[in-house]
């Protein structure tokens, strides 16, 4: 039904290149970003030859992105456009401004963010290549749509050379209260701000993000809004909150799959009548493992009863691991997982297995259907899809889902058991309620949750951006007309 182009622009391509010995491949990405737009990108492609372009870094130089092996059956249903960016600039775009102040400050860790003046410089010049790459393709009837905090400042270079195209920016992150983003340096809210407002609809997952926003826009740019729009250099911008989604059906349907189905039986071998707990994360010091480390651990001291009857498998995937923090928040996992198991466990048991690798989806989706509990405690997240595709999985109705406030996805899912992950005592009381809860409520929760998912999936959030996002540009074009001459 959308005629025009889709240009999706993120940093991170869903292949990222990867090196083994002298090999390199390319291996599927991880993250929420990745899967939500490849899971709309794979919708739209059915039955119809598609002209999406995804645009973004693939890890690499020209001649390895080139000649890298490709995953079998790797998406084909879109076409890549990398953006190649010189191994020092991207170290101080990427590891530097993007995940060691923009990602620890936006996910209220302002004691992590470090503030570099070389990094600035950087963030703004990968933004220029991507913008230079995109000049080259761009057709002034596509429709843009840019990703996430590293690309922020991208929709207004675009918009200097292309007055008239259409733009639209998302963030996947939290935005914080002003009071956290006025402490960047002035000139760098500036660019960050101005940037974002060359967009014509600029979403966030929630309403919160979305005034967060708004407040540093009338702080920083000296602008008025009127309720969600306020006018930037003559145009009239949209803020909004749209809560990234699912593929509903695909997570739901997934249960009956045979090769799920075979590792379910793997799993549940492995479980052998014990209670099982499941968690999978980046690794990440946004996600809250030690919190969730500490409760599990209380859990199972207050109620030795449960000793030898329940298993939690944790899984991280590697994530970021070039920065320091990252570093040290895997040696810190590593350290307590192994005090609680050799403290806490014996020769027959062990209270926790600990996995740090990827998943293949039908093994994710094997463990989501095969657990009793999954314990999802991020300290802040944007929104948290692993939440939304546990429930989507469960189609036998069954499990329970312990939650964090903290999680954008806790706006909507409000049958989870939810806690505040800085409070480990509750943790641990609210994992024996969840082990406890009879089946019919379990059921009565899942059953309440998916309704919202399946209302609100992918496909919804995606089009609910782009109806917004052609309103705003005709509302545009209709009210100012003198501006086409
Ligand atoms: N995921 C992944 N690789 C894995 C396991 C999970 O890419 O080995 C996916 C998971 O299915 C989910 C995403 O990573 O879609 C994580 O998204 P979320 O919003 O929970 O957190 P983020 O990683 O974006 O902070
Ligand atoms: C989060 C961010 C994404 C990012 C993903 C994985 O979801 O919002 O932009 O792609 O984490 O992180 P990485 O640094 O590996 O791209």
């Amino acid at each position: 039904e959308m005629k025009n182009r889709l240009i999706i622009i993120s940093n991170r391509l869903p292949l990222t290149i990867e090196q083994n010995g002298d090999e390199y491949k390319l291996k599927p990405s991880s993250g929420g970003l990745v899967s939500a737009i490849s899971s709309y990108l794979q919708k739209q492609g059915k039955g119809s030859v598609s002209e999406d372009i995804w645009v973004g870094y693939p890890g690499c130089d020209e001649r390895l992105w080139n000649n890298a092996e490709r995953p079998e059956g790797s998406n084909t249903d879109h076409n890549f456009l990398p953006v190649f960016i010189d191994d020092d600039t991207y170290q101080h775009y990427y590891d530097g401004f993007s995940n060691s102040l923009i990602w620890p400050l936006f996910h209220y860790f302002p004691s992590f963010a470090q503030y570099d003046d070389a990094d600035f410089e950087a963030y703004m010049s990968a933004n220029k290549i991507f913008a230079d790459t995109l000049a080259q393709h761009i057709r002034h009837d596509d429709m843009v749509w840019i990703h996430d905090y590293h690309l922020m400042p991208l929709a207004g270079m675009l918009r200097k050379r292309f007055p008239w195209l259409t733009i639209g920016f998302f963030l996947h992150i939290p935005f914080p209260s002003y009071e956290l983003f006025r402490v960047i340096p002035k000139k760098w809210q500036h660019e960050i701000l101005k940037g974002i407002a060359g967009a014509n609809l600029i979403g966030f997952h929630t309403i919160d993000y979305a005034s967060h926003f708004l407040t540093s826009i009338e702080r920083v740019l000296k602008v008025q809004r009127d309720g969600q729009h306020f006018v930037w250099d003559d145009r009239r911008i949209k803020v909004d909150a749209f809560p990234i989604s699912i593929d509903f059906d695909k997570f739901y349907q997934a249960a009956d799959s045979p090769d799920v189905a075979a590792f379910r039986e793997t799993y549940t071998t492995l479980k052998d009548g014990k209670q099982l707990i499941f968690s999978v994360d980046r690794l990440d010091y946004t996600k809250g493992l030690e919190n969730r480390l500490k409760g599990y651990h209380q859990f199972l001291s207050d109620n030795p009863d449960y000793i030898g009857k329940v298993v939690f498998i944790l899984v991280i995937v590697p994530s970021r691991d070039a920065i320091d923090k990252y570093a040290e928040q895997k040696k810190m996992i590593d350290e307590y997982i192994g005090n609680l198991n050799s403290s806490m466990g014996s020769i027959t048991w062990q209270p926790v297995i600990y996995h740090y690798n990827s998943l293949s989806f039908d093994e994710l989706i094997a463990l989501y259907t095969s657990c009793d509990l999954a314990l999802i405690t991020p300290l802040r997240d944007g929104m948290n899809l692993v939440a939304k595709e546990f429930v989507a999985s469960r189609k036998d109705q069954r499990g329970v889902l312990i939650l964090s406030e903290m999680a954008g996805a806790a706006r909507e899912l409000t049958d989870a058991l939810q806690i505040n992950p800085n409070d480990t005592a509750e943790i641990a009381t609210m994992i024996k309620q969840a082990l406890e809860m009879p089946e019919a409520e379990q059921a009565k929760r899942i059953s309440a949750m998916q309704n919202c998912i399946k209302h609100y999936n992918v496909d919804t959030w995606a089009s609910d951006f782009f109806d917004n996002l052609t309103a705003t540009v005709s509302h545009q074009l209709n009210t100012q007309p003198a501006l086409l001459d």
